[in-house]
């Protein structure tokens, strides 16, 4: 499972690509309001997490248009930032057209707001480099977001999407909406290609009570080896 960090705050970026376990990172409309982004400022708030991350590693932003071909001149727009630019759009019939229409263009998709299997089955059909299942929101309603991840990846690995190349990669499923490091674990048992964590999820990845009882013992027993 390659890690995605699902944030557009450059201080937490920079702080987990410095872990050395960044794969890419994801952004949508809510987190860049959550750290004050201005709309002029998007393109080259998009470039500097580009810049950050390397070339290496997508970085997911996402059209807010309503209509095919205002999304596709979104789509073309932000692809131009940087060459590692996923244009990120949300499951719906204008969002499906324009995702065809980018992936012959060769500009790579993320499908967002997935929650079932048909709606995943249609963003392959259509073309996305990525579908973006999402986990907590299915959990806020009272549903089973892993189960329905499961779902979808079973749907999808049951068919062959191999005409979704784009520059070579293959189709890969991302868990998004992910609340908890159970969520990231029941995810990569799932076989779900990608999790695109928030960094507070990311940190308590890291952490166990037995990690720190056990490093906190051996602080201590070295302290008596130095004064042995
Ligand atoms: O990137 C989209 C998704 O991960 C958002 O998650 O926590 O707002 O449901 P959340």
């Amino acid at each position: 499972m390659k890690f995605f960090l699902d944030t557009a705050d450059l201080a937490e970026i920079e702080e987990a690509a410095s872990w050395g376990a960044l794969a890419g990172v994801t952004t949508n409309p809510s987190l860049y309001a959550r750290i004050g982004g201005k709309l002029e400022d998007f393109p080259a708030h998009i470039k500097r997490i580009c810049d950050i991350v390397g070339p290496e590693c997508p970085v997911s932003a996402e059209s807010v248009a309503m209509e095919r071909d205002a999304i596709v001149a979104d789509g073309v727009e932000l692809a131009a930032i940087a060459p590692n630019v996923v244009v990120k759009i949300p499951t719906m019939v204008e969002g499906l057209a324009a995702t065809h229409e980018l992936a012959a263009r060769g500009i790579p998709v993320n499908m967002t707001l997935c929650f079932t299997v048909p709606q995943a089955l249609l963003a392959a059909r259509a073309g996305a480099r990525y579908i973006s299942p999402f986990i907590g929101r299915f959990d806020d309603i009272s549903d089973d977001g892993l189960n329905q991840l499961a779902n979808v990846i079973d749907a999808i690995g049951n068919y062959d999407f191999s005409a979704n190349t784009v520059n070579g990669e293959k189709i890969e499923i991302i868990a998004a909406s992910i609340r908890s490091a159970n969520h990231v674990t029941q995810a990569a048992l799932l076989g779900a290609d990608i999790a695109t964590v928030p960094f507070g999820v990311l940190k308590k990845m890291v952490q166990h009570p037995l990690t720190d009882r056990g490093l906190e013992a051996f602080l201590k027993d070295w302290e008596k080896v130095q004064n042995a």
